[in-house]
């Protein structure tokens, strides 16, 4: 679907310089990682090692320790409103149709907005609003269904309302973290496409965070694999100069996305993957067992 006038995105790169984030213990360090505009990047690691607080410090949800985070040439900005972001539960409003509740993410207009180069998109008129909607919900396959709530429809429904919602003000960068994660397998591979869908028809720069390491390499252009600092042998040296830092790889995936999942260059790249994350093979009899041995 090519990108059209009411809904043409402008993707925007992000660098990250140093970023460092502790709480009660470090949990990312020296975070360096250049995001290109238009790029797919999927963040992997175990459960606990900082993904999600990743994804809020590039969004302006939360504020890095050390470091910084541009999107373009710009700091990002407290919930900075050229990236959107969309979450596991589609966090929809229960008594509004799924049309209204993509509605939601239409942009509201700031002074800021007529003032800076990467402003969000101005204040709409009532027939380009509607045009917009009409056009978001027909991009997720929505279309007719936009006028149920949210509980007549499935998770997959409601989830892409929830993509639709997120992309309805034009972000220049969209992070999701495991967006896919509580949909069953069948609906999760179409999602995925889906995805893909949606970023040929709007080329936005996408930092997505799954435990899905198919998914990493079916969707992403690169994997960032990322280390749990609090399982290093000494977690203290991560507040340190030179101490261990949070990404333990970044890997480019051959080839281009929509990848043979059973290209035999992925099996490898997915063993190397799955070691990474702590994940062992288990040889029991002829079957192969995946186990974790940390976090995940
Ligand atoms: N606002 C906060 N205050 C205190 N601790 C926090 C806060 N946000 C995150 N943490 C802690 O930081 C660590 C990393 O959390 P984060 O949610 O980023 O992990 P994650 O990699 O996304 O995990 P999961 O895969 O389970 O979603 C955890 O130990 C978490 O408890
Ligand atoms: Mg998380």
């Amino acid at each position: 679907m090519p990108a059209s006038s009411t809904t043409a995105s402008r993707a925007l790169p992000l660098t990250l310089r140093g970023v460092g984030r502790r709480f009660d213990r470090p949990v990312l360090h020296g975070v360096d990682l250049d995001v290109a505009a238009g790029e797919i990047v999927a963040v992997l690691g175990p459960s606990g090692c900082g993904k999600s607080t990743l994804l809020r410090q590039l969004g302006g949800l939360d504020q890095p320790d050390t470091g910084t985070v541009r999107i373009g040439d710009e700091p990002a900005r407290h919930a900075d409103q050229r990236c959107a972001v969309a979450f596991q539960e589609p966090r929809l409003l229960p008594w509004r149709t799924l049309r209204d509740n993509v509605a939601l993410g239409l942009p509201k207009p700031s002074r800021q907005d007529s003032k800076t180069s990467t402003a969000t998109s101005p204040k709409l008129t009532k027939p380009e609003r509607t045009a917009r909607l009409t056009e978001l919900l027909d991009l997720v396959h929505l279309g007719p269904a936009g006028a149920r709530r949210p509980r007549e429809v499935s998770g997959g429904m409601a989830q892409r309302a929830s993509l639709a919602r997120a992309l309805a003000r034009q972000p220049a960068v969209l992070l999701l973290d495991e967006p896919f994660g509580a949909l069953d397998a069948l609906t999760r591979l179409r999602m995925q496409d889906l995805l893909l869908d949606v970023h040929d028809a709007l080329p936005t720069t996408v930092v997505l965070v799954t435990h899905d390491v198919d998914e990493a390499l079916y969707l992403a252009d690169r994997i960032v694999l990322l280390a749990d600092l609090s399982q290093q042998p000494d977690p203290a040296s991560a507040d340190s100069e030179g101490g261990a830092t949070s990404i333990q790889r970044i890997v480019t995936v051959p080839g281009t996305r929509r990848r043979d999942r059973d290209d035999p260059e992925l099996a490898a790249l997915r063993q190397e993957l799955l070691e990474g994350l702590g994940v062992h093979r288990l040889h029991a009899g002829n079957t192969v067992t995946p186990t974790l041995t940390s976090g995940a």
